[in-house]
């Protein structure tokens, strides 16, 4: 019998190719780019199961011509990149990769509000620069971050883990979720507020909410117009969820105090944007899951669900 075809899209750790090679004959994108879409419209023609990346559009064109396709394994736990409607009326199966990265994620997310808060990269840039000339009282002060008020906008799996980092910090901890958390709140104390009191009343305004119709732009000019002229704003979600015209008004005119980015609207973001410029900007390059502990995980996972899969198992982490 032919065995099933599995396409990795790009170079992932050794442990789930092995995996996947139990299952069938795998073929992985070697460049550490994404593979070009019509090799990827190709590519999916033929195969049963693909493990992708967010950099791969999974819609209604490529499963289409998809006809062998059982399962799509995204190695993230978002997955905006995939038409979730689409590939339940072609009867494709798909999984992302929960709970492997949240500790990883919540811990940038808290590096990335700290680097912000405490102007981490300006004062990394200011001592190459080789304006370092004496201390003084004022150099590069930034906000606190400990005893503050630290807003979430989103609490699933990674916010839950920000709090409990926030604990250690002694924050207050205020919330907003589509439905409120209960255990959540036993775990890390934090309160469910309304989106408004919440960007009112916090230091600190982290995003966390995957991006779906509901959360496409979610914060904008009014957003930022609430918040305290002192707030220090992160994205670690997606950049979709944020209005950057609007951000980067709300950074220039100082009504807002730093924004901390892991995630763009457009991905790479590119170095001439304009938010780039801007001093009391940090940016990151959508590393929020890099650790090489939780990457293999994410692979491994996804791995697992195509092999439970194509041998006629449920999947471990399906998305419906
Ligand atoms: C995810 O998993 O959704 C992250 O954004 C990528 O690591």
């Amino acid at each position: 019998m032919k065995k099933p075809w599995i396409v990795v899209t790009r170079k992932v750790a050794n442990e789930a190719i092995e995996l996947l090679e139990s299952a069938g004959e795998v073929d992985v994108w070697q460049e550490d780019a994404p593979m070009p879409r019509a090799v990827f419209l190709e590519k999916a023609q033929r195969a049963d199961a693909i493990l992708t990346m967010l950099t791969e559009k999974v819609d209604e064109e490529l499963l289409a011509h998809a006809s062998h396709l059982r399962i799509v394994a995204n190695m993230a736990v978002g997955y905006d990149n995939l038409d979730v409607e689409a590939c339940k009326k072609h009867g494709v199966i798909a999984t992302n990769t929960p709970d492997v990265l949240t500790e990883a994620t919540a811990d940038l997310t808290f590096a990335l509000l700290m680097a912000t808060a405490r102007r981490l990269t300006e004062a990394n840039r200011f001592i190459l620069a080789g304006e370092w000339t004496s201390w003084s009282p004022s150099l590069l002060a930034g906000q606190s971050v400990y005893g503050t008020t630290l807003g979430i906008i989103g609490m699933g799996r990674i916010g839950e883990a920000v709090a409990r980092r926030a604990n250690g910090f002694g924050m207050k901890i205020l919330y907003h979720n589509r439905r409120p958390r209960p255990e959540a709140e036993a775990k890390t104390g934090a309160v469910h507020v309304d989106l408004d009191t919440l960007l009112r009343e916090s230091d600190h305004v982290v995003v966390l909410t995957p991006l779906t119709d509901e959360t496409r732009m979610l914060i904008g000019e009014r957003e930022f117009s609430l918040m305290k002229p002192t707030a220090v704003f992160v994205n670690a979600s997606r950049g979709g969820t944020v209005d950057e015209n609007a951000l980067y008004q709300a950074l220039v005119t100082k009504q807002i105090w730093a924004a901390g980015l892991d995630v763009f609207s457009q991905e790479p973001v590119s170095p001439d944007h304009p938010l780039l410029r801007l001093p009391n900007l940090t940016a990151l390059p959508h590393i929020g899951s890099a650790t090489l502990q939780a990457r293999a995980e994410m692979a491994r996972l996804a791995a697992a669900n195509i092999v439970e899969v194509l041998g006629g198992r449920e999947p471990l982490t399906p998305l419906w």
